[in-house]
């Protein structure tokens, strides 16, 4: 494109955009559209597992490094290990250092408005990386990508940037590379439409103790404040023998530790039309996996069924640790935020769980300063947290995304005021925290031991079934076994310890 074309096409900055961009681009242009991706449509959703990197492609990368930048949640990390096995499939390799990379990616998030920001930010860090070398390539991917508002701020001021590919693209990273590299253009390829499933994607895990497994994709729920049910299409579930041979694959490699993923796991398996099986089912089959511990997140309270819990309660490798979104404790804000449970009905459903599983950790997420939230529904925030007993809660300020139902409502509580209110829940939180932690004083608990501390490299740390950050001293030939710490110190978020011993059998009998 040459300086007219670009400065029609407003891509230059300070002049007014012709929102028809795909005029001026030969290469692949498919932008994204937030109302296509809130349709729900009946098509099948393929299912491929015969993924190859074509053989024109392979040697692509040969001699040259790539650095992925990520910004999201545990789902936005694991494609960045799908990301980074395509690319080692296609010959690059891996580097920490930016200045060495011959193609950065930023993989995404969109969740709230500071995520956002921050990868604006370290795009304008990233230009004078451009201008030193021409043939660098720089891309854009994850969340953030399957927003309009985004890509046309990336057309029109960072023109640093070669290619923006959303999260149903990512099997298509070697042709979209290969484009750019041809067109010398902003490729931008982002398909809203729900997305298939593709098995068999190659994947580069970070380290060998602990892996994530998604279970499902996309999200249906549409709470009102929420994005990804827009950036990630439509809840559609892997297939369980899929599922069950990933995991013992894992097992067969020496890992300790699943996290299965989805942004609302309860859903698992309502999109089958052929199996009556959901994620009790699945819990069920995996727990006779010869692995030592099994986690999941995210679960809505909504669709945490009755066979969910029995499975949970039989315990082994399914520990008793659960994170459960509340986001809030009044349920008038509940229903405007679409969350369809009730205070009442979520306080039902945690007492169910507690019933069945006695020794039951819980844990959440918040959001203050919802549209209309009052002081009085605050407060009904705080005394749910209280009255449940959480022990560890990720707490935000609402931020209102575009294109989201909740975006429309008028945004009129202060920010001092949320701010405040975010303040004062957290001190909930840490106070809550640290009186869990009182108990495990004296106690001998289970570590798994994942390295050294991020303070003192003399000291190894560790979580325990219940996820607590656990310190202590031990040789470093501990490192991805399950140990015996006595604890001798508990701090608000973390225990000190002493080593005991290797847990001899790490397998637990069923
Ligand atoms: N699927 C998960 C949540 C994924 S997003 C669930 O429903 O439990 C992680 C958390 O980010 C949410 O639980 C919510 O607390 C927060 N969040 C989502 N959208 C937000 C927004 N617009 N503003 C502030 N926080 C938000
Ligand atoms: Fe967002 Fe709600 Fe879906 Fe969670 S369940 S991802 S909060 S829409
Ligand atoms: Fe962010 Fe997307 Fe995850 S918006 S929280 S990276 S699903």
């Amino acid at each position: 494109m040459n300086e007219e074309q670009r400065l029609q096409a407003g891509l230059i900055k300070g002049k007014q955009a012709d929102k028809d961009y795909s005029k001026y681009f030969e290469a692949v242009y498919t932008p994204p559209s937030l109302k296509e991706a809130k349709k729900r449509g009946k098509e099948e959703i393929e299912y491929h597992n015969d993924f190859q990197i074509e053989e024109r492609f392979l040697g692509m990368g040969t001699n040259h490094k790539f650095h992925i930048r990520t910004f999201g949640c545990q789902m936005n990390e694991h494609d960045t290990e799908v990301i980074a096995g395509i690319l080692t499939g296609l010959g690059y390799e891996s580097t920490d250092n930016v200045k060495e990379a011959n193609v950065i990616l930023l993989n995404t998030c969109a969740i709230r408005e500071n995520a956002e920001n921050r990868v604006f930010g370290e795009l304008g860090h990233l230009k004078p990386l451009k201008l030193e070398n021409p043939d660098l390539l720089i891309g854009v991917c994850g969340c953030m990508s399957q927003e309009e508002s985004v890509v046309n701020k990336i057309l029109k001021t960072y023109d640093q940037v070669d290619m923006i590919f959303g999260t149903h693209n990512i099997h298509r990273i070697p042709n979209i590379l290969h484009e750019a590299y041809m067109s010398k253009e902003m490729v931008i390829e982002v398909w809203s439409k729900e997305g298939d499933i593709i098995e068999n994607l190659p994947k580069v895990r970070h380290g060998n103790i602990k892996a994530w497994v998604n279970i499902m994709y996309g999200c249906d729920k549409f709470c009102t404040y929420c994005i990804v049910p827009y950036t990630r299409g439509k809840e559609r579930s892997r297939r369980p023998e899929d599922i069950i041979q990933e995991v013992r694959h894992l097992a067969a490699n020496g890992y300790k530790e699943i996290m299965l993923l989805g942004q609302n796991v309860n859903a698992y398996g309502k999109d089958f039309d052929d199996i009556e099986y959901r994620l009790g089912d699945l819990m069920d089959d995996l727990r006779k996996i010869d692995i030592p511990r099994i986690r999941f997140t995210t679960s809505h309270p909504r669709d945490f069924d009755d066979h969910l819990i029995q499975v949970l309660a039989k315990g082994g490798n399914l520990l008793d640790h659960i994170h459960l979104p509340v986001q809030s404790g009044s349920s008038d804000i509940l229903k405007i935020m679409a969350r369809k449970y009730s205070r009442e009905q979520f306080l039902e459903l945690v007492s169910k769980i507690k019933k069945a599983i006695p020794t039951v950790t819980l844990t959440t997420d918040i959001i203050v300063g919802f549209p209309n939230e009052t002081d009085e529904q605050f407060e009904e925030t705080l005394s749910l947290y209280k009255e449940v007993g959480f022990e560890m809660a990720y707490t935000y300020i609402y931020s209102p995304r575009e294109g989201t139902p909740a975006a429309k409502m008028i945004d009129n509580i202060p920010m001092e005021v949320k701010k405040e209110r975010l303040q004062r829940l957290n001190e909930l939180v840490n106070g809550m925290s640290a009186e869990a932690m009182k108990p495990y004083k004296g106690k001998t608990v289970k570590v798994l031991v994942e390295g050294e501390s991020k303070r003192n490299p003399e000291v190894l740390a560790g979580y325990t079934e219940k996820n607590k950050l656990v310190n202590f001293r031990a040789p470093r030939e501990m490192i991805g076994k399950i140990v015996n710490v006595k604890i001798i110190e508990a701090k608000t978020w973390s225990l000190d310890g002493e080593f005991i011993g290797v847990v001899e059998k790490e397998k637990v009998t069923l």
